[in-house]
């Protein structure tokens, strides 16, 4: 018996059900999509090779995979013949196939690496010809159910359309994941028929065709039926997401993350929370987002793709492709979109937005401004209403702010200009010169008064008789 391991992961059908454009195992499950979760958990086996069997909306697979697991081929199943013919069109192309052959649907993403090592363990130590992951459920409705006899050694596996009234009150259930000798598999695969309710080849019928011909089948029994859960449509989807949710949030609060609500705290499979981080109520840490221990999330905030360091804190704000360095301080509602890089103890504060930034160390934006494609130096300090006009329409340009730059509120800095070191700009001025260090750079108009407008202009109204009492004129 060969020692190799391969995997076949069914994901020929559309899932009509799911009511989508877009096939079934490719929507996403927190940072993955439904195929690459399995493909996970089958990947940790160890197999030699991982066949992807494609059918509906193959192209959008294809491309799936050889963005996410390069390492993953293909076959194509034209028609949906079945599980059974699903899995004969794998072996078929890949005739040199030997050892053990996990085969598992590519809707199933809870299931866990460690349940197929164990599946494959009992598998191998038995020599099995074919072993069945089953789980034991309260509603077995719509699934294959698990014939055993009266010493309890697995006979067969009857589908729910096909089953007698006897074997529908059996709630020990078919997960649609295995464990096959390859060549067992091959030699029953060809005898496959299509007598059943659906006139489908069913896998299903492989071990009891097996068991016939000799071989030694059996059953690992999951401890823990949500891993084995299908996904049909988007409340089911929704479902194993929650479970997905309590699963990630657990192994966190083990590992000494604090949530204050784990309810609703979404973290991506993918993304990482070191210990003592503290995360209120309302976040989401999606894609390959991570944050650094000390660090506070929270409340109602989103990051993408974000690293937050040591000790910083993000309230209220939504963040993607940033870097927010360790002690910073975001929000309350920043947006910090790609390429904003916050350096240790900068400060972002309400209503900023910012872009392609690299913000130094102390410098703060604490509120209301706009920074994009520019460079703000050490403890440069950014006063309310700050634009830098980084567009002109056609391209976009860069402003420089030096080391603590003093850039006055609502001033606008039209790119490409520069602020030097220590430079103050006054309040409201349009800055299109280049301040060198140490200057200050004043934009605007000069004030004048005309004396006694109001009396001249508006006489009689509330304005002219409060400017009359602060003067102590009477008759106001
Ligand atoms: C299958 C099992 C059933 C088990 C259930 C668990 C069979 C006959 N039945 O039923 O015992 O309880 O899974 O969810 O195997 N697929 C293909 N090509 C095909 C047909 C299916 O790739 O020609 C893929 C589907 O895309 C899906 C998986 O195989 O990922 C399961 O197929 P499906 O038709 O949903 O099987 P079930 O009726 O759910
Ligand atoms: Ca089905």
């Amino acid at each position: 018996m060969s020692s190799e391991r391969s995997a076949i992961i069914l994901a020929a059908g559309l899932g009509t059900r799911m009511k989508s454009t877009r096939p079934k195992v490719l929507h996403e499950l927190l940072g993955r999509s439904l195929l690459g979760h399995v493909l996970r958990s089958v990947k940790a086996a160890g197999p030699e090779r991982q066949i992807v069997v494609v059918g509906a909306a193959a192209d959008q697979v294809r491309a799936h995979l050889a963005e996410h697991a390069p390492e993953a081929a293909t076959v194509f199943q034209d028609k949906q013949l079945g599980t059974g013919h699903a899995v004969r069109v794998a072996m078929e192309a890949n005739p040199d196939l030997t050892g053990t052959v996990l085969v598992a649907a590519g809707d199933t993403p809870l299931l866990r690496a460690e349940t197929l090592a164990e599946l494959l363990a009992v598998h191998e130590k038995n020599r099995n010809a074919a072993t069945v992951l089953t789980a034991v459920v309260e509603d077995p409705h719509g699934l294959g159910r698990i014939v055993r006899d009266g010493d309890g050694s697995v006979l067969r596996i009857v589908e729910h359309r096909d089953a007698d009234p006897e074997e529908l009150a059996i709630d020990e259930v078919n997960s649609a994941i295995y464990a096959f000798d390859a060549e067992v598999l091959r030699a029953q695969l060809a005898r496959l028929d299509t007598a059943n309710d659906q006139g489908e080849e069913y896998l299903t019928d492989v071990l009891e065709l097996a068991r016939e011909a000799g071989h030694a089948i059996g059953a690992v029994v999951v401890d823990d039926p949500t891993e084995v859960l299908g996904c049909n449509d988007r409340a089911q989807l929704a479902a194993l997401r929650r479970i997905l949710q309590g699963r990630i949030n657990t192994e966190l609060m083990k590992s000494g993350v604090t949530m204050e609500d784990p309810e609703t705290t979404w973290i991506d499979a993918t993304a990482k929370v070191a210990p003592d981080v503290l995360i209120h109520p309302g976040v989401q840490l999606k894609g390959a987002s991570a944050v650094d221990t000390g660090a506070e999330i929270g409340p109602d905030t989103t990051l993408t793709d974000t690293i937050v360091g040591a000790g910083a804190v993000v309230v209220r704000s939504h963040a993607d492709q940033a870097t927010v360095g360790e002690g910073a301080h975001v929000g309350p509602f920043a947006h910090l979109r790609p390429a904003s890089k916050l350096a240790e103890d900068a400060k972002v504060g309400a209503f900023v937005e910012t872009k392609n930034v690299e913000i130094g160390p102390g410098a703060k934006a604490n509120h209301l401004a706009y920074l994009g494609d520019a460079t703000v130096g050490a403890k440069a300090n950014i006063g309310c209403g700050v634009i830098t006009a980084n567009y002109d329409g056609v391209n976009k340009h860069r402003t420089e702010i030096g080391e603590a730059a003093f850039i006055g509120c609502d001033s606008v800095l039209v790119a490409p200009v520069s602020v030097g070191d220590g430079a103050y700009v006054a309040a409201g001025s349009t800055i299109v010169k280049d301040v060198e260090p140490g200057d200050l750079g004043v934009a605007r108009a000069r004030q004048a008064s005309l004396p006694g407008w109001v009396a001249m202009k508006r006489p009689g109204t509330v304005s002219d008789k409060a400017a009359k009492r602060a003067k102590g004129v009477s008759g106001g």
